[in-house]
């Protein structure tokens, strides 16, 4: 089974959003999917809860992680687990443990890049990571181009030493998914096709093995 993580010890980066998503993307695409909730908050089982209202998509497995070890179903292609905000030391190491890739969403605000640098700093000196038993990149999200403070995070993230794959736009399509328990490429292709276009590099990061 593969097991693909979304971290950042900041809240409201995104790490929900982007768990979801790839969740309902690799489902869309086949797999037997379980996503996995570590966050009391509970965002991730809402989704899905919302998501039973609809017949003919594929299912998701939902894996409470809060209380204990996350055990999706025997014959699960794919955990994706989505990781609480305030995760440091010890805690990282925890649950790093079982992840082959790791997936940190940052926002572009002066406040998240400062918290976000420490993070960094405290993955690289994670053994598994520098082992590359865990691959580790990093998507820039809620994103609007051609603004000063996105430059600034381009800028930074462009000279680090971890693989900035990709950014997603501030867009309400990523409201919608939320509210609804729909991944964004379940939405009408007329209303995300500039969102979803944005998803592809870090699907190629992902496939790339
Ligand atoms: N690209 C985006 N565009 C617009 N809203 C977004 C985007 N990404 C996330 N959001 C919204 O921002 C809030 C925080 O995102 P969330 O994924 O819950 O962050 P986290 O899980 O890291 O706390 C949510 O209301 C979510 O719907
Ligand atoms: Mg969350």
């Amino acid at each position: 089974m593969r097991t693909i993580m979304l971290m950042n010890s900041k809240g409201g980066c995104g790490k929900t959003t982007l768990a979801t998503n790839i969740a309902t993307w690799f489902a869309d695409d086949g797999a037997k999917v379980a996503l996995a909730d570590y966050d009391p908050q509970g965002s991730t089982l809402d989704w899905l809860e919302a998501r039973k209202q609809y017949e003919g998509i594929p299912l998701i497995e939902a894996v409470d992680a809060t209380a204990k070890p996350a055990r999706p179903a025997r014959g699960t292609d794919l955990l994706v687990m989505d990781a609480p905000a305030g995760t440091h030391g010890r805690t990282i190491t925890d649950m790093l443990r079982r992840v082959d890739d790791l997936i940190v969403p940052v926002l572009p605000s002066p406040i998240d890049m400062r918290a976000c640098n420490r993070f960094l700093q405290e993955l690289l000196s994670n053994g598994r990571i520098s082992r590359n038993q865990t691959r580790l990149a990093i998507v820039a999200n809620r994103v609007r181009e051609n603004t000063r403070i996105y430059q600034q995070l381009e800028d930074y993230l462009g000279h680090l030493d971890i693989p900035f794959v990709t950014h997603l736009r501030e867009s309400q399509n990523y409201i919608r998914s939320a509210e609804s328990g729909l991944g964004i490429f379940e939405l009408a292709p007329s209303l995300v096709w500039n969102d979803v276009e944005l998803w592809d590099p870090l699907f190629a990061w992902l496939n790339a093995k």
